[in-house]
């Protein structure tokens, strides 16, 4: 028996209806659909639209300005481009997956709206340059609403930091109880990192600001553009220096995902410390109903989703600079289509980071702090003994090393008995080292411990307030 002939499928057909309005001069049939499918990126890089317009209305200016189209010419195009703007706003705009992109979608409308002068737009300029310009306009902007939510994030670390310069916690190295520290001092930590994140969105906001536009497709062009003018109208500090490069260079889009990458680690980290703190075993803070949810089978529950969820949404980050890095790595010059590939995983980090940050500011908000629970966690960790062992240090000139055994045999003596070092007896203290005198148990509290570490960026509430002061001028 034989198969009949399969039919002829979408995947294998071209589209014998038309060539593509804007370069199918040479082509006699349309893509196949799956050509089409496959080439489109229409469906995402319309967020692309604001920056588009932009770029074309500052290229037609300059080409008028330089005599290469008429002045006529040049505010047709720039009326045609805002009812574009409009239509596009207004949710109008009739977006057609044959024209590809959103600069020939643009393009194609201007034509429709206003005839013949739309067809002399293109000159002097290429899709590479057109899109590496729109693209890097997105990303300034998308580095800009960054430093602006980690800003955000950064106050309300400080607000529930100014009401807890004094509250003792245990400070962890290991995750086992260290030292106590105040949770003022733990929370500006996380304000540093945000710090240094907004540091870096900034530097690569100011490697970013050079105009590719009048590249070209990779040369350069005979017309003689004045780069400068559209450089300085789109907000750049100037053009960019080698056209090659211009049309090929993606590493504003990795600095921005790389930059996006070490903020995420830092939410995810934090978001661990919240999940930890809200623990029964810690109960360091309670999250409101606003920020928790309960179980559908057990009754007690209250889980920390949002903060769980921030800590996993990292991972979509990340993703998206590995996958740039990768799309990239094997790219001769100039440009390859595999750059369409640059905007989705931006586009997610941005809306990722951007409910991330969101959330995890409104966490913060709500949390409540439990100095009790804290306290009663410090009291339990034996957190005093480096103290104990720098006032042998001090007070008997004993060397530290010395000193460091001794306070471990009194560690072990109250560890067996189950009570603090403060709660030892002098006398039983004595039989470790007759020379320690009842004024060590000064340095056996909690809060003097705290209060002692005064040296520069330590937890001793003084210093403590005094870095809020500063983070709220260096920051806010
Ligand atoms: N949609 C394309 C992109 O995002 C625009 C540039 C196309 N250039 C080209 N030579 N086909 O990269």
């Amino acid at each position: 028996m034989t198969k009949p002939a399969p039919p002829p499928s979408a995947a294998t057909t071209p589209d014998t209806q038309h060539a593509n309005q804007l370069w199918g001069g040479r082509f006699a049939a349309g893509p196949a659909a799956i050509m089409e499918r496959i080439n489109a990126s229409i469906g995402f890089d319309r967020k692309l639209y604001a920056q588009d317009i932009a770029g074309s209305k500052a290229h037609a200016a300059m080409l008028a300005r330089q005599g290469i189209i008429g002045a006529d010419d040049a505010a047709a195009i720039a009326t045609g481009l805002d009812a574009i703007l409009q239509e596009i706003e207004r949710g109008v705009f009739p977006f057609q997956v044959a024209l590809e992109d959103i600069h020939m979608n643009i393009e194609a409308r201007l034509a429709e709206l206003i005839g013949e002068p739309a067809k002399r737009l293109h000159t002097g300029r290429s899709r590479n340059d057109q899109v590496a310009t729109d693209f890097k306009l997105w990303v300034r902007d998308a580095l800009d609403r960054l430093d602006a939510g980690l800003k955000d994030l950064q106050a309300a670390l400080i607000e529930q930091a100014e009401r807890h310069s004094d509250t003792v916690m245990p400070g962890f190295t290991h995750l086992q109880p260290a030292q106590p520290v105040t949770f003022g001092h733990h929370l500006l930590a996380y304000v540093e990192m945000f710090g240094r994140d907004r540091s870096r969105a900034r530097d690569a906001r100011a490697r970013l600001n050079e105009c590719p536009l009048g590249s070209a497709a990779l040369a350069g062009t005979p017309y003689p553009i004045d780069r400068d003018f559209t450089a300085q109208a789109l907000g750049f500090d100037r053009p960019t220096a080698n056209s090659l490069d211009s049309v090929s260079d993606r590493d504003f889009a990795l600095d921005y995902l790389a930059t996006a990458s070490i903020a995420a680690v830092h939410l995810s980290r934090f978001a661990e410390e919240i999940v930890i703190w809200c623990t029964a075993q810690f109960r360091f803070i309670t999250l409101s109903d606003a920020f928790t949810t309960g179980s559908s089978i057990m009754p007690q529950k209250r889980n920390p989703d949002a903060a769980e969820l921030v800590r996993a949404k990292s991972g979509r980050v990340i993703g998206s600079l590995t996958g740039l890095l990768i799309a990239l790595k094997g790219l001769p010059l100039a440009y390859s289509k595999d750059m369409q590939e640059d905007k989705e995983p931006v586009f997610e980090a941005d809306d990722t980071l951007a409910l991330c940050l969101a959330a995890t500011a409104g966490m913060v908000r709500d949390m409540k702090a439990n100095p009790v629970a804290m306290l009663r966690a410090a009291e339990r960790g034996f957190l005093t003994a480096t103290d104990l062992a720098d006032w042998l240090v001090q007070t008997l000139g004993m060397p530290f090393r010395e000193a460091h055994h001794v306070t471990g045999r009194l560690v072990k003596l109250a560890e067996e008995r189950t009570i603090g070092l403060a709660e030892l007896e002098l006398a039983t203290m004595q039989t470790v080292e007759p020379r320690i005198t009842a004024a060590v148990f000064q340095v056996l509290s909690l809060e003097a411990s705290a209060a002692s570490r005064k040296s520069f960026g330590g937890t001793a509430p003084e210093r403590v307030r005094e870095a809020l002061k500063a983070a709220r001028e260096r920051f806010l």
